[in-house]
């Protein structure tokens, strides 16, 4: 009798992925270190995001093993980008039959990789499960709704989501709490993003703000980049700003002919660790990234997100996130009281201590142990 499958898949896709993806992997190793039955697994890259600077250099600066498979499906449209990864996961786990496949985040490839997994009646793991925006304009908020039906153990970070799957009728012996896997890798890693040195001559010149910008909603609309990019020209006035800039966002500037102000730097996307640095002695951060809300929260650094809703609420009741939207008046209002000191002050929610992934893979040993392979 021989076993036919790795037991884990794990799938990785797109740059937000492969903070949760280290998390799990580190976990992984050290759980297999002192079992008698090592849990395997196989590491699989979709492709989604492919430039070194959105993908290779996470892996280097993560420690991540090379991912065993690429599938290479690239940039298209959520129909093709999605249907590429359907088709390619698919022809990958016929080849490499799993047990079991984790996905994580709330990006196509989790959608996808969740999705081809059930049409081929294997289980699959939702890592980061039951956060909502509950603004369906989002694609993510479809991608996290339809991952979470699909999902047979829904791994939360905290109880707002488990309340939001018991409330789309999860079977509540599905959900566990486990915490904020990507706060694992943060706090893992944050010795050592001190001492990376990059940015060292810009933050010599004083405080600083960082900016992060993506979303579809505030970047493909001409008039919304355009007021975003006039307001944040007003606050580099008062504080220089750094912009790590999104492809999609570079390549909106540059098709509306958007200039920026002087004093925003924009460099390209950058390495988690420079991220980090950069993030941590950042004066304020504007973001409408969901992962940056959680990092600025983890660090306690001000953080003014311009979006009108976040599937992370719990970065605003106890963390040092505000909501402020697009609107210039609010942000520049907010601005103002993290000028005169007065940000939102807040602490790290429960759950978020470093041993998220630990808690996972205990959830998952007992899984695999309770549902025994049949072997062939
Ligand atoms: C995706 C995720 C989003 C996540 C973001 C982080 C979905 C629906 N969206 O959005 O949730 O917050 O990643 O970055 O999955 N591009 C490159 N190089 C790359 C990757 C992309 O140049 O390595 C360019 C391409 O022109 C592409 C565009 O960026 O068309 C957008 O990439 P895509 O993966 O479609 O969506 P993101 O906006 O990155």
């Amino acid at each position: 009798m021989k076993s036919a499958s790795t037991h884990l898949t794990l799938v990785a896709g797109a740059r937000p992925n492969f903070m949760k993806v280290a998390a799990l992997v580190h976990a992984l190793h050290e759980h297999n270190r002192g079992a008698n039955t090592p849990i395997t697994f196989r590491l699989v890259h979709t492709g989604q995001h492919y430039d070194r600077s959105m993908s290779g250099s996470f892996f280097e600066d993560l420690g991540l093993p090379a991912p065993d498979a690429n599938l290479g499906v690239g940039s298209g449209t959520h129909a093709q980008q999605t249907a590429a990864v359907l088709v390619a996961f698919e022809q990958d786990l016929l080849a490499h039959p799993a047990r079991l496949v984790v996905v994580v985040g709330d990006v196509n490839s989790t959608l996808a990789c969740a999705l081809a997994a059930k049409k081929l009646c294997v289980p699959v793991a939702h890592v980061e499960a039951g956060l909502r925006s509950f603004d369906r304009s989002m694609p993510e908020e479809v991608n996290r709704i339809v991952t979470d039906q699909l999902s047979d153990l829904l791994f939360t970070p905290d109880e707002g989501a488990d309340e939001n799957l018991r409330r789309e009728g999860v079977p509540p012996a599905r959900i566990h709490r486990t915490g904020n896997v990507m706060i694992d890798t943060l706090l893992r890693q944050r010795e050592r993003a001190r001492d990376v040195h990059r940015f060292d001559a810009f933050k010599a010149r004083g405080p600083y703000g960082l900016v992060t910008l993506h979303r579809p909603s505030n970047v493909d609309d001409e008039a919304t980049l355009r007021r975003l990019a006039q307001v944040l020209g007003e606050v580099a006035e008062e504080l220089p700003l750094l912009l790590p800039c999104h492809p999609r966002t570079k390549a909106r500037l540059q098709a509306y002919g958007i200039r920026l102000a002087e004093r925003i730097t924009v460099t390209e996307p950058l390495s988690y660790l420079d991220m980090l640095n950069l993030l941590a002695d950042a004066r304020v951060v504007f973001t409408d990234s969901g992962g940056v809300q959680e990092e600025t929260t983890a660090l306690g650094v001000p953080c003014l997100t311009l979006r009108a809703s976040t599937e992370r609420p719990v970065t605003v009741r106890l963390g040092t996130n505000v909501l402020v939207g697009t609107d210039p008046e609010r942000i520049r209002a907010a601005f103002a009281q993290v000028l005169a000191g007065r940000a939102a002050q807040g602490a790290a929610p429960p759950l978020w201590d470093g041993r998220a992934g630990e808690r996972v893979v205990r959830v998952l040993a007992d899984w695999l142990a309770d549902h025994a392979e049949e072997t062939v």
